[in-house]
């Protein structure tokens, strides 16, 4: 054992080209290591696996003939019932993965045994900033380092031995509503990191660091600044000049703009070009931001770009003048396909808007598109011109538009696999249809939502068919652009997948199952009841022989916060990390019962006005995190019946460290009472019809 410890050390010592470089035993990743990540199928380098990201494990020890027998082999708890989204990195027996908070772990890869922990303490109020958890998807690893975005907007750098941090730096403006969720990526030494915020209001960009240093190389924004500040001087000023910023039009730079780069960045080493999915408009509403005209570059875009420089070589625009929080973040996968009996370098994504795009990657030209769920947004897409051909009415200017797939997406963070063997991509879709309607008189507020649209309309009742929530795991042949085959789940929001070279492709889903189906025909073949959602993208790997398959369980994320889940426990446990191989034998300690809280009763009176504007308020303000199973569910809160605590939290920030802020930028003292007052109603109700119906209580 000392022996392979020290000539280890004297490898590591003989990797060292910078004096700064760290001594790290573990995480040893080069450049060559992640370029030859394919034929390492032991180990799980990067977010997708390689930097293709299809997320194939080529591993077949478990396979359609014995993922039956496949049991726990341990688990890991975590700390918090916040979501849990990250993609584990195995390193040479060493796993690495993000949990909620931005926080960091290293356990053995065979064990789960704990090696270390880091807490990046971030500043707790900008959780309230996160539109939807206080998520992180990953970590990246690298030359012994590990590196990780923080909520609070820091990019920070651990050593893989220790867990502790070599550098740190803030990426954003802190005091604007920039957040990070994503896993970083890293190519030619450079770690590449984007921020979210887009919801909230702020101007999106990515950002190239030294893996060494923490010092910026380059930053691209995605949308133009205010014209009157003058050029940047970053990356993207030069296409701005050109081009981009001539299809903006009245005064988007007060809004931010958008654009935020929050989870898709791959590295083409084919074209040496990086591929970076930008998001969605801020605000939403394109009238609202841009009077209602130009194409607005490069929102719901995906851009190539030259990694060492950042300069920007093509971009391809899924949206042209966005307006629906359709973004083009989700996940870019790539391939090399046969279509038309010719070999083609493509990307292939899913994005919001419920078209799988194929793109020939040497130039950004769309080779096909097809809707992967029904959508009732575009006639089609136009291959020679690369646009949309939108229905009428679907920029909800004269009268509001059921929209499906909505912004909540067809496909959202969740990542897709893409097989070889089989030739199908694994999507976890959805069908979430949103009614937009116009707000008129939309006024900003700073530091909180910001769509220019009403949320939350009913659907009209045209629609009421169409109108139900629910999700699929679609298996899609991307040459054909069809679907080979599917299943159905009863909610929306289902997990990530991986495919693999044992016919298999894993998937879990908010109903706390964790699946195992057969890639060919989807076939469910093994399942395992995780006692909370699992959403998260799983990965395989192999230490001493041993093939395993992971994946962080913890329900959370954006509708975890905004739409209830009667299925689930109230309050939801907490997030575990699970670890299975043939044969596992190890159990999961069981998910304690919970009762849900008794609702809030109190004999205080209100008026019909202060009612009605509670409703108003609260439905601006507080529905979008206490309407889901993670937060407090308000009209259950004793904080309700108590007029001066309720005061202390909402208007004095008594839990702001939790990330439940202080309301008194945009609310008085008497407004958040209002609020009080329609929670209590609520309550009221909730309480009479819990009542009625004892039996429906858990
Ligand atoms: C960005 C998400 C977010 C928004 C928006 C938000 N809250 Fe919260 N709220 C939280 C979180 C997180 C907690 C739990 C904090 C903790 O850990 O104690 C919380 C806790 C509370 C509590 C304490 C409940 C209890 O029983 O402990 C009250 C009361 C509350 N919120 C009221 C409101 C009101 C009123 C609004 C709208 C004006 C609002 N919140 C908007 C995230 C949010």
């Amino acid at each position: 054992m000392f022996k392979r410890f020290a000539l280890l050390a004297v490898l590591a010592l003989a990797a060292c080209h910078h004096p700064a470089e760290t001594e790290a035993k573990n995480g040893r990743i080069d450049q060559a290591r992640l370029l030859a990540a394919e034929n390492d199928p032991d180990n799980w380098l990067a977010y997708g696996r390689t930097y293709a990201e299809q997320r194939f494990s080529p591993l077949t020890d478990v396979n359609d003939t014995n993922v039956g027998q496949l049991g726990l082999a341990f688990s890991v708890p975590l700390d918090t019932n916040r979501g849990q989204e990250a993609t584990p990195i195995v390193v040479d027996g060493v796993m690495y993965f993000s949990t909620a908070w931005s926080k960091v772990m290293a356990v053995k890869a065979d064990t789960g045994e704990v090696l270390w922990k880091y807490d990046p303490k971030n500043i707790g109020a900008k959780g309230a900033h996160a539109c939807c958890d206080v998520v992180n998807r990953g970590v990246a690893v690298w030359e012994g380092k590990v590196y990780v975005g923080t909520i609070d907007g820091r990019l920070i750098a651990l050593d893989a031995d220790t867990g502790k941090p070599l550098w740190s730096t803030v990426t954003v403006d802190q005091k604007e509503p920039y957040t990070i969720t994503m896993a970083p990526r890293v190519v030619h030494g450079k770690v590449i990191i984007g921020n979210s915020g887009a919801e909230l209001g702020v101007r999106g960009y990515v950002s190239a660091y030294d893996a060494e240093t923490g010092k910026l190389v380059w930053r691209f924004y995605t949308v133009p600044g205010n014209p009157a500040d003058g050029p940047d001087h970053a990356a993207s000023d030069e296409v701005f000049a050109k081009f981009a910023g001539k299809t903006w039009f009245g005064k988007w730079w007060e809004m931010g703009g958008g654009g935020t780069v929050w989870d898709s960045v791959v590295y083409d080493a084919d074209f040496n070009q990086l591929l970076i999915g930008v998001g969605n408009g801020a605000p939403w509403n394109q009238r609202a931001r841009s009077d209602g005209k130009g194409d607005n570059l490069f929102l719901a875009s995906i851009l190539s770009l030259d990694p060492d420089t950042g300069k920007y070589k093509w971009h391809y625009q899924v949206n042209p003048g966005e307006s629906w929080d359709f973004t083009a973040t989700q996940q870019i996968t790539l391939a090399d396909l046969t279509i038309d009996g010719k070999p083609r370098k493509v990307l292939m994504q899913a994005p919001k808007n419920g078209f799988f795009y194929v793109i020939d990657r040497s130039n950004g030209k769309l080779i096909s598109a097809q809707p992967y769920v029904p959508q009732d947004w575009a006639d089609r897409i136009d291959v020679a011109t690369g646009r949309p051909v939108e229905k009428p009415g679907i920029r909800y200017a004269d009268k509001p538009y059921f929209l499906y797939p909505s912004g909540l997406g067809a496909h959202a963070w969740m990542p897709m696999s893409y097989s070889p063997k089989t030739g199908l991509v694994y999507i976890p879709a959805m069908h979430a249809p949103i009614t937009m309607v116009d707000d008129e008189h939309y006024e900003r507020h700073i530091g909180r939502w910001n769509t220019g649209t009403h949320m939350g309309a009913p659907p009209p009742p045209e629609h009421a068919k169409e109108a139900a929530f629910k999700g699929w795991l679609i298996a899609w042949d991307p040459v054909k652009q069809k679907a080979v085959w599917k299943i159905e789940r009863q909610s929306a929001w289902n997990g990530g997948t991986l495919a693999t070279g044992g016919n298999l492709v894993f998937q879990g889903d908010d109903h706390a199952l964790f699946h195992a189906y057969d890639a060919r025909d989807g076939k469910e073949l093994w399942s395992f009841n995780a006692g909370r959602g699992v959403m998260a993208g799983p990965i395989t790997y192999r230490v001493n022989g041993i093939q395993y398959v992971a994946v962080l369980a913890g329900y959370g994320g954006s509708m975890g916060m905004a739409r209830p889940a009667p299925w689930m426990p109230t309050p939801p446990p907490n997030g575990v990390l699970l670890v299975f191989k043939v044969g596992g034998a190890a159990t999961l300690p069981p998910v304690p019962a919970t009762a849900p809280l008794p609702f809030a009763r109190s004999s205080d009176s209100f008026s019909e006005a202060q009612l009605a504007e509670g409703q108003k308020w609260y439905g601006t303000y507080c529905s979008i995190c206490h309407s889901g199973p993670v937060n407090p569910n308000l009209p259950r809160s004793q904080m309700a019946t108590d007029a001066k605590a309720w005061n202390a939290i909402v208007i004095g920030g008594k839990l702001s460290d939790y990330g439940m802020i202080s309301f008194k930028p945009w609310l008085t003292p008497e407004q958040a009472e209002s609020i009080r007052a329609y929670v209590l109603e609520l309550a009221k109700e909730g309480a009479a019809k819990e009542a009625a119906a004892p039996a429906a209580k858990s």
